[in-house]
């Protein structure tokens, strides 16, 4: 789809059924259902749309809805009223479950209109992704049920947990789905402040030319979070930070931030141009990691009102946990652009703010015709995309302080989302169903961009796992271990402190 189609502001879905898998859990009631209900709101759903959950719980329809909508009717999604919003129960490698599905999405195409067009959003835990796919694929599910319908798959991340179980679950898709019937997600491509970096960059002539190795010394990607790992500590024990962000999240907005004008915005063309900026990357051997990694787990930290207990007092976690809960990174990428550019990369749970941005710092001034020792004082220019929150962008540079002598302090010009613009940014969800039911792919993960991703983060996590040195530490509420102020101080660098 091309960029005025997919950007205008008319787009609705065709008639179409939504069918959720894990309709009981967490993110279907939590971001899914909220998402579908601001569609309907914003008038983005047709009148012949239906909702499906399937669930191993047993709940009737009516059972569903409460479990979905709490006490609250319909409210926004009354156009579901009458028999649109209906729930399978069923084990989801028992083949009852899909001739059951098949039959009721028959009924809704008949009875509601919905054509033949169905989208399977995989909200389980991954242990059931396979056998949803073979339960699908047994039923004629993964094939359109009308000439003019279609058949799509969204599958949640994690996206397998290393190289070799994305291959194999990429195995099972590709039994039953086309490559172009699948929607792998990330959650940060639905984000509005990640498409304005295309914007950003595509939009505007001015940035172009200095996006690169000439004028930019190194980039920071920061995606710090304040909160611990709550309730999802068992999960979490499963996972790290490489594979939980890095892997995903912080990889696609690296890709976008720094691969090379696609020709248009169409899935294909920027999916390509992303996919060749992530083979730049410099593979890390086994030799390298210690130069270019960098983990850390949290401990017991904060201020006597507000003490937060370390990673290993967490519930579900163990208390001899070796899991990284804080990771950071070195990247090169070999290519014309960026040769010789460090990347650093950060992420990590119980940092002392919740902030995601890119901040590109520029080279120092060749010569400072003014007096003093005031270049090596003044901070090098940057310009910061805030991806959340303050969503924004930040321009610094150096200006003259005002009075008779020539001084010279860094000041910066901001541009805020919300100052700007009157209009709310949709959730990321809501962006996504929207443009999974339109069948445009541009914001989901290709095959081919999961691969790279897992070759990057692979051999990091493979040398740690074999590492059976301490892991590094760091307070609860602190900018991380003190081996990520040595990774990016040996080159005479600092981290930012994001404000
Ligand atoms: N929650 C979030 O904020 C979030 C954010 C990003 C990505 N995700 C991803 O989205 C997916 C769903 O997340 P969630 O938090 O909703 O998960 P969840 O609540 O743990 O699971 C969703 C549903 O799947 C079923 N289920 C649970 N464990 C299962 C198992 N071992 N085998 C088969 N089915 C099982 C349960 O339904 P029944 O027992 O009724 O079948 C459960 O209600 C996961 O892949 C997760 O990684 C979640």
């Amino acid at each position: 789809m091309e960029i005025a189609a997919q950007y205008s502001d008319d787009r609705s879905a065709p008639p179409s059924t939504l069918v959720i898998f894990g309709a009981s859990g967490d993110l279907t009631r939590r971001k899914l259902i909220p998402a579908v209900a601001n569609l309907a709101r914003h008038g983005r759903l047709p009148k012949e749309f239906a909702l499906v959950g399937v669930a191993r719980t047993p709940m009737n329809d009516d059972e569903f809805q409460a479990s979905i909508l709490g006490g609250n009717g319909l409210g926004d999604l009354q156009q579901l009223a009458g028999g649109g919003l209906r729930y399978v129960s069923g084990g989801y490698d028992d083949p009852e479950t899909y001739k059951s599905l098949a039959t009721l999405l028959d009924e809704l195409d008949h009875q509601r209109g919905t054509r033949g067009n169905h989208l399977f959003y995989l909200s389980t835990p991954p242990q059931a992704f396979s056998p949803i796919i073979n339960g699908l694929a047994g039923a004629g599910l993964n094939r359109p049920r009308a000439e003019e319908g279609f058949a799509r798959l969204v599958i949640e991340k994690p996206y397998g947990s290393d190289l070799a179980s994305a291959r194999q679950l990429d195995a099972t898709v590709h039994t039953a789905f086309e490559e172009q019937q699948v929607f792998r997600i990330d959650h940060y491509l639905g984000k509005d402040t990640v498409q304005n970096v295309l914007a950003l960059r595509f939009a505007n002539s001015i940035f172009q030319p200095i996006w690169d190795r000439s004028w930019v010394d190194s980039v920071q990607i920061t995606v710090a979070e304040t909160l611990g790992v709550g309730t999802r500590g068992s999960f979490y024990e499963t996972a790290g930070a490489m594979r939980d962000i890095v892997q995903n999240h912080v990889l696609q907005v690296l890709a976008l931030a720094l691969m090379e004008p696609p020709a248009s915005f169409g899935a294909e063309a920027l999916r390509n141009e992303k996919v060749k900026l992530l083979q730049a990357i410099r593979l890390p051997t086994d030799r390298d990691v210690a130069d270019v990694a960098v983990r850390g787990q949290y401990t017991r930290g904060g201020t006597r009102e507000e003490l937060m207990p370390g990673y290993r007092e967490e519930p579900g976690v163990d208390p001899l946990s070796r899991t990284e809960t804080y990771a950071a990174l070195r990247l090169d990428v070999d290519n014309w652009r960026w040769a010789g550019v460090p990347f650093y990369v950060r992420t990590g749970k119980r940092l002392p703010a919740r902030v995601t941005e890119v901040a590109l710092q520029f080279q120092r001034p060749p010569h400072l015709p003014i007096p003093g020792n005031q270049l090596t004082e003044l901070e090098a220019d940057a310009l910061i995309l805030r991806i959340q929150p303050n969503e924004g962008i930040s321009l610094r540079f150096g200006a003259k302080v005002p009075g008779h002598s020539f001084r010279v302090r860094t000041a910066s010009m901001e541009f805020s989302y919300d100052q700007t613009f009157r209009e709310e940014s949709p959730e990321a969800y809501e962006r996504l169903i929207l443009d999974a039911l339109l069948g445009d792919a541009t914001l989901f993960i290709r095959t081919d961009e999961v691969e790279q991703c897992w070759r990057i983060v692979d051999p990091i996590i493979e040398h740690w796992a074999n590492d059976t040195s301490p892991i590094p530490t760091y307070e609860a509420a602190s900018w991380g271990p003190t081996d990520a102020d040595r990774l990016i101080g040996r080159h005479g660098r600092t981290w930012r402190t994001p404000n």
